[in-house]
């Protein structure tokens, strides 16, 4: 038996409670299935083409459109990632200009980076105390989308990682009323728009192209994930096109079948099923209304993340976002006393830890949780005072990242490093949006977070590991 698979067979049996993805928390009393050696198989006679689809495939996908109410979704068995990259190549040429969101996944740097495209950013603001992103809004796509009529694209992540969800239907009629098409990247929502209780998703708010992570949030195996397409601003070809480049021509029939059975649940017991999911969140609140010491994102009185402000058009209620600054802890040593209490959360950031829910949480994950949270709820320590900007400033481009990526480089100590093109991303984990990506200059105010950032001991991340003491710069 190979390492890899004894280690997840340890895992399995370790009795640890999963608060993060994949979506289908590994519950086998809701999901099971044979033996995956006896259905493994590629494009025999009879099962289709992904990449052609007009059989067996062809009707899975159109499934999954009629749950979202989208007009062509495609199946993706290479994660969101390459969900975005299609979406983006679909809707650009080599060259051109996008509007994005800083806050973006890598995926959509990479797409910048081998589209060589230029990015106007859009910066949301900072939510106080978490230092956490906020939301897009409306009025900063207009303002956007003036400043830079050549944009072809615009591209926001809602809702983010801890559950911010934008106004897309705003940003949605900003973009088309300048004819430029609007890609959400969902990853983080494809249970949204599916019940009541939870925010509608981004095909039902006007989006253009819209990509979902199946595997983190649903009943799917990890690397699931779908790209939805509405609208005439783009093409069907185009995208298929590009899926054609970035996706594999050998699609897991395992994981293609995960998400059509994925659909079906969602189809046949979505209703009942989310229903009781909402249950078990509202009693989860109920407990967590009596934690004194640890704070809650935007839920049981919190007022770092209310709706209307900081572009915060709604909340995804599944992410349980935790502060225990109050108590004294930082995010990585509250993830700590969880694993102690052998709940493994689904991230720790700098000031919070984002517990993960699905609907595939029987009680007992949320119990286990809200004791170990009732057991934590005490002060460790002076509380830790919040020093997270306002809001995130950028430095000034003078290169596309493929430029800068495709220069001859030199790596200085960051000091010496002033007013050079960066040749790499650096960015601060957490928050994990770049502090400053290739293309774009080194200035006082990237140097000082970084200086900032290593006083106060957050890992910064270069390619070369050394905590941003040095700087690849163009030379
Ligand atoms: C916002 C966002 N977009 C896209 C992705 C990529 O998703 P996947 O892992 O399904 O490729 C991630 C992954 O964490 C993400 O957080």
């Amino acid at each position: 038996m190979g390492e890899l698979l004894e280690a997840l067979r340890r895992n399995r049996d370790a009795g640890i409670c999963p608060m993060h993805m994949p979506g289908h928390k590994r519950n086998t009393a809701l999901f099971q299935m044979e033996n995956p050696y006896g259905l493994d198989i590629t494009e025999v006679e009879g099962f289709d083409n992904l990449h052609d689809a007009h059989g067996i495939l062809r009707r899975a996908m159109d499934r999954a459109a009629a749950l979202y109410g989208s007009a062509h979704t495609w199946f993706l068995v290479n994660g969101s990632s390459c969900g975005v990259l299609a979406a983006v190549a679909a809707c650009t040429h080599w060259g051109d200009t996008i509007l994005t969101a800083r806050n973006c996944h890598k995926s959509l740097y990479n797409a910048l980076y081998v589209n060589n495209l230029h990015a106007q950013y859009l910066t949301p603001p900072v939510l106080p105390g978490f230092e956490a992103a906020g939301g897009v809004t409306p009025q900063s796509v207009e303002e956007g989308l003036r400043a830079h009529p050549e944009a072809k694209l615009v591209v926001v992540t809602s809702p983010t990682y801890e559950g911010v969800v934008s106004d897309i239907s705003g940003i949605a009629r900003a973009a088309h009323t300048h004819g430029v098409p609007l890609l959400v990247d969902e990853a983080h929502g494809a249970h949204l728009g599916l019940a009541e209780g939870f925010p509608q998703n981004a095909v039902q708010m006007g989006a253009d192209l819209v990509v979902q992570s199946v595997h983190k949030t649903l009943p799917a195996f990890t690397q699931t994930a779908l790209l939805h397409l509405n609208g005439d601003l783009v093409s069907p070809r185009a995208v298929e096109r590009q899926l054609s480049l970035y996706e594999s021509s050998s699609p897991s029939y395992l994981l293609m079948a995960s998400i059509d059975s994925c659909v079906s649940f969602l189809t046949e017991q979505g209703r009942e099923a989310f229903a009781a999911y909402g249950d078990r969140l509202h009693r989860f609140d109920e407990q967590a209304e009596k934690l004194r010491w640890l704070r809650l994102m935007g839920r049981c009185g919190d007022k770092s993340c209310r709706l209307g402000e900081n572009g915060v058009f709604a909340l995804d209620p599944s992410k349980l976002v935790f502060s225990a600054s109050k108590a004294g802890l930082s995010g990585p040593q509250l993830a700590e006393k969880l694993r102690e209490a052998k709940i493994e959360p689904e991230m720790a950031s700098r000031e919070y830890v984002i517990a993960m829910t699905s609907l595939c949480d029987p009680e007992e994950h949320f119990r286990r949780l809200a004791d170990a949270l009732r057991a934590l709820d005490h002060p460790f320590a002076a509380p830790r005072c919040a020093d997270s900007p306002a809001a995130w400033t950028l430095p000034a481009q003078s290169m596309t990242i493929r430029e800068a990526e495709d220069s001859e480089g030199t790596v200085l100590r960051a000091a010496d490093a002033l007013g050079r093109v960066c040749r790499e991303t650096v960015f601060a984990y957490p928050p994990g949006i770049p502090l400053i990506v290739p293309g774009e200059r080194v200035d006082g105010v990237f140097l000082d977070r970084v200086r900032r950032y290593r006083t106060a001991g957050v890992s910064l991340v270069n390619p070369r590991g050394d905590a941003a003491e040095t700087v690849d710069v163009v030379r």
